[in-house]
């Protein structure tokens, strides 16, 4: 049993992950929604589970909601489900495949690698700016803006609007913790239908001047399975906007808290002796930023850690956990800046692996490099604190000195 909601847990839940862990590679647990869950705790187990097509994010592939113990969808939701109804983190073969692929042509590594000026004058200016003051945070001062700045550009979303988008997808995001309140998801919802309807006017613009951008190219993209729906460019856009900044804000507050405690870490990226792009992943291996994620069992015969499992059961996967198992790599507990491993789970696997790994490594690394060369003084000026949540696990706020 692991009490999530413990503070002194989500302040640093690895002596608890680690020590069941190494109790055992499975264990059950009824969730707030009254549907028990199976925990794997072990890379293994995990990184077989992602890649699995017998289970799935969401159940309807084979069974309804009422039969795997889901209440129906709220009507009172109504805009959270719809911008939710086309995301692809709902869907499963054979939809999920044909919005995949239309997506993923739009999502082009020379479009990501085209970024890498853009994300680097970000990066510059954001810096210079914050490096002015005696201390900044660098998640309120930084990471956010930078972050969002760099989806944004990727997108073709209007600049000047990120204030509105930052604060839509902080609200939509509560809703995939464990525990929502009635007024955190009230707030997903009128968050998602004025997002839905920023989404909509913007659609309307691109058909009429399409430009080379993202949104742009998911308007007009065509294939042999035909177009998106605007339903679907909505979802797209929200998803994107969503899935694009939040993880990539915690994973460079989380990294670098890690890398600057380290003794001699930040000296070695400093003098490019440890390349950014080596660093940044023992950055996400050893904190990551979200760290559950779930599948439902869709057929029969699946087993894991020992355990057989029927249709409709609920397996959920403790990804720091895995990431410190210390069967997949050695001395776990250690953050070894040149690691350079990049066989963590923090990007998912199988189908639903996560599409924007490349642009995160990208903004992650960037970020890195230009904060060793234009801040090299760089230290944390007090012990920073976490946020009362798990799945998306990072910080309050990170003050830095430079
Ligand atoms: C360090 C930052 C990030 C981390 C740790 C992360 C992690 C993940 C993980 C673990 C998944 C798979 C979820 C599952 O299997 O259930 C995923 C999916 C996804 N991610 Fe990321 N992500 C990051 C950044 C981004 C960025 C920058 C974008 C967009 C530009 C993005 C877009 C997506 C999308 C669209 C999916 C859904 C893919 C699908 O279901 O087919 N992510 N991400």
């Amino acid at each position: 049993m692991i009490d999530f909601s413990d503070p002194e847990f989500l302040q640093d839940p690895y002596p608890v992950l680690n020590a069941t862990r190494e109790a055992t590679p499975i264990f059950d647990q009824m969730g707030e929604d009254g549907i028990p869950r199976w925990f794997l705790t072990r890379y293994d187990d995990i990184f077989r589970v992602l890649r699995d097509r017998r289970l799935g994010r969401v159940p309807e592939p084979i069974m309804s909601r009422a039969e795997v113990g889901l209440p129906p969808l709220r009507s009172d939701w109504g805009p959270y489900n719809d911008v939710e109804q086309w995301s692809l983190l709902m869907l499963e073969p054979p939809e999920h495949r044909r919005l995949r692929q239309l997506v993923y042509r739009e999502f082009t590594p020379k479009r990501i690698e085209g970024l890498r000026p853009v994300i680097t004058a970000h990066a510059d200016r954001l810096l210079l700016e914050a490096s002015e003051r005696p201390q900044f945070d660098l998640l309120a001062d930084f990471a956010q803006p930078f972050s969002i700045h760099v989806i944004a550009e990727l997108l073709g979303a209007p600049i000047e609007d990120w204030p509105l988008y930052l604060d839509w997808s902080h609200r939509i995001v509560k809703m995939y913790e464990l525990e929502t309140t009635g007024d955190q998801a009230a707030s997903a919802v009128q968050a998602s239908a004025e997002f839905a309807s920023w989404c909509r006017d913007l659609i309307t613009e691109r058909r009429a001047r399409p430009t080379d951008d993202l949104i742009s190219g998911l308007c007009t993209v065509e294939t042999s399975d035909g177009r998106l729906s605007d339903s679907e460019i909505i979802s797209t856009i929200v998803l994107l906007l969503n899935a694009g900044h939040e993880a990539t804000v915690n994973s460079l507050g989380n990294g670098l808290v890690s890398l600057l405690n380290s003794p001699g870490a930040w000296e070695s990226v400093r003098s490019t002796q440890v390349p950014s792009r080596t660093a940044i992943e023992e950055m996400i291996r050893f904190d990551p930023p979200l760290q559950l994620f779930e599948r439902w069992v869709l057929a029969d015969g699946v087993s894991y850690a020992g355990r057989d499992f029927e249709r409709g059961d609920k397996i959920a996967m403790l990804f720091g956990s895995a990431n410190r198992d210390p069967r997949h790599f050695e001395d776990p507990d250690e953050f070894l800046v040149d690691r350079g491993d990049a066989s963590h789970i923090t990007f998912g696997g199988g189908i639903h692996t996560c599409i924007g790994a490349p642009l995160a490594r990208l903004e992650l690394s960037v970020a890195l490099e230009r904060m060793a060369a234009l801040t090299p003084n760089l230290r944390l000026v007090d012990a920073p604190t976490r946020k009362p949540a798990f799945v998306i696990h990072g910080y309050e706020s990170v003050s830095l000195s430079a």
